[in-house]
């Protein structure tokens, strides 16, 4: 693996030369490094190919013809195809400018003549090193974002007839720029609908921000949005980059949207007229290039009569608008929002679970799900940690009508909610015993015995 030994640097050197080599493996070595050498172009991919180096110390000429370079030169084009991130330094004859243009051409780093000059030769070396490495590294973890965004690709389940429209509009309008307002209970999924209006879109590989009204305070509300620069209030330390900012290129999410105060409502109106903001305390107008999503549980319309919402910010946000049914009017998809929670939540608590039996699956298809597809996602975690067998069972959902999460857990026994927590705490220290005894406030042994008496 790469970056394993940090410390000592390994340079590959391809010449058929022998006394190249050993004058060549000498030097470096005595820098540090370590070297590995081998004679042949067939011989520099196998080595790449099976291991990582940090630079290759490459001739142009091997033993096919001795002077034009074409050898090395082609091996340069197969190095590039195999691994664009090794850096590679070319040696080239004296007055064999042109040949070490090509090179460099062709993806070489650098090049030294022959008879090299050490000092030289070394600085070169060490250079590529860093930035070779430095390279690499922004590539892996521009490569580990990528995997961490398509992993936090939004499922979105939706089969029944009443999330057809949701689906049209998404496709339809998804992949464009319009501002979309997303409206419905709290619960119904508007959050995975922002998401996944972002992942169609063009912005798919910008970021996407999200910023809760209903959770700023007044105080913060435009240097949130906006940032501030030093010294543009009392707390304001350093410079601060805001979320309009923070978005730009990809999509802005603004949750709650009802909850803005009328007082900054001006403030977002204008940013989505003209496009134009500043931060706080500054005068240098900066241009957004952000497309807005928003959503709310509010009936805005009703906002906008009472005079509590703009209408003409309202006009701005809604271009198009996407409604959410309530979960009761679309119990076709129960069944299979409840499979996927399941599957989810055993997964993580690592569970043996397979379904659900017969009184269970009624129960979920004829209660109410006020709090929508948030209420079912909980009652299965819920129902998984409580699961004795390998199918859930009504009375595992804890499900009794006008009663919420908080309240059912008085109606569990001791024994119920001690287990219940346990399982809970476990699970988000990753199955680490030590730190969930801690966060339990137990000592590891007694973690241990209450573990082995709930039979975890
Ligand atoms: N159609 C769906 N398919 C899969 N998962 C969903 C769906 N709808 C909602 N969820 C899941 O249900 C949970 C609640 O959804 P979400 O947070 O998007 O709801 P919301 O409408 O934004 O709620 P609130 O109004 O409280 O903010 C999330 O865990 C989400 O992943
Ligand atoms: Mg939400």
């Amino acid at each position: 693996m790469r970056g394993q030994e940090s410390s000592s640097q390994r340079i590959l050197i391809a010449d058929d030369q022998p006394d190249i080599v050993e004058a060549l493996r000498l030097l470096l070595k005595s820098e540090g490094y370590k070297t590995e050498a081998v004679t042949s172009p067939a011989a520099v991919l196998k080595a790449i190919e099976d291991r990582d180096y940090d630079v290759l110390l490459m001739d142009l000429n091997y033993t096919r013809d001795t002077t034009s370079g074409q050898e090395g030169l082609d091996l340069l084009s197969r190095i590039q195809s195999l691994d664009g991130s090794l850096p590679v330094v070319v040696m080239t004859a004296w007055g064999s400018v042109e040949v070490a243009v090509e090179a460099i051409r062709r993806g070489a780093r650098d090049f030294v003549q022959k008879p090299w000059e050490n000092a030289r030769l070394l600085t070169i070396l060490k250079t590529q090193i860093e930035l070779g490495r430095a390279l690499r590294k922004g590539q892996r973890l521009e490569a580990e974002n990528r995997l961490l965004r398509d992993e936090r690709l939004p499922r979105l389940i939706a089969q029944s007839p009443a999330m057809q429209p949701v689906l049209e509009i998404i496709s339809r309008v998804g992949p464009s720029e319009a501002n979309v307002l997303i409206t419905g209970e709290n619960g119904t999924g508007k959050g995975v609908v922002a998401q996944t209006l972002h992942a169609v879109s063009d912005r798919a590989t910008k970021p996407l921000v999200t910023v809760n009204l209903g959770g700023l305070s007044e105080g913060v509300f435009e240097s949130e949005l906006f940032g501030h620069v030093k010294g543009a209030f009392t707390d304001a330390k350093i410079d601060r980059v805001g979320r309009f900012e923070m978005a730009e290129g990809g999509t802005l999410f603004l949750d709650e949207i009802a909850n803005l105060p009328p007082k900054h409502q001006p403030k977002l109106l204008r940013v989505l007229e003209t496009g134009e903001f500043e931060r706080v305390g500054s005068s240098k107008t900066h241009r957004a290039n952000v497309r807005i999503i928003s959503a709310t549980n509010a009936d805005i319309q009703d906002e906008v009569n009472s005079s509590r919402f703009r209408q003409d910010l309202l006009f701005r946000l809604n271009t198009v608008e996407v409604h959410l049914p309530p979960l009761r009017d679309r119990r076709e998809d129960i069944q299979l929002l409840a499979n996927h929670f399941l599957r989810q939540h055993a997964q993580r608590y690592r569970k043996n679970i397979s379904g659900f039996d017969t009184a269970a699956t009624k129960l979920l298809l004829t209660h109410g799900w006020p709090g929508n597809v948030r209420e079912l996602d909980h009652a299965i975690e819920r129902a998984v940690l409580m699961s004795q067998g390998e199918l859930l069972q009504a009375r595992d959902l804890g499900l009794q009508a006008g009663r919420d999460a908080s309240r059912r857990l008085e109606d569990m026994s001791l024994e119920e909610v001690e287990s219940f927590l346990i399982q809970k705490t476990l699970a988000q220290c990753d199955g680490n015993v030590s730190r969930a005894a801690e966060k339990l406030g137990l000592s590891r042994s007694a973690l241990y015995r209450r573990l082995q008496r709930f039979g975890l």
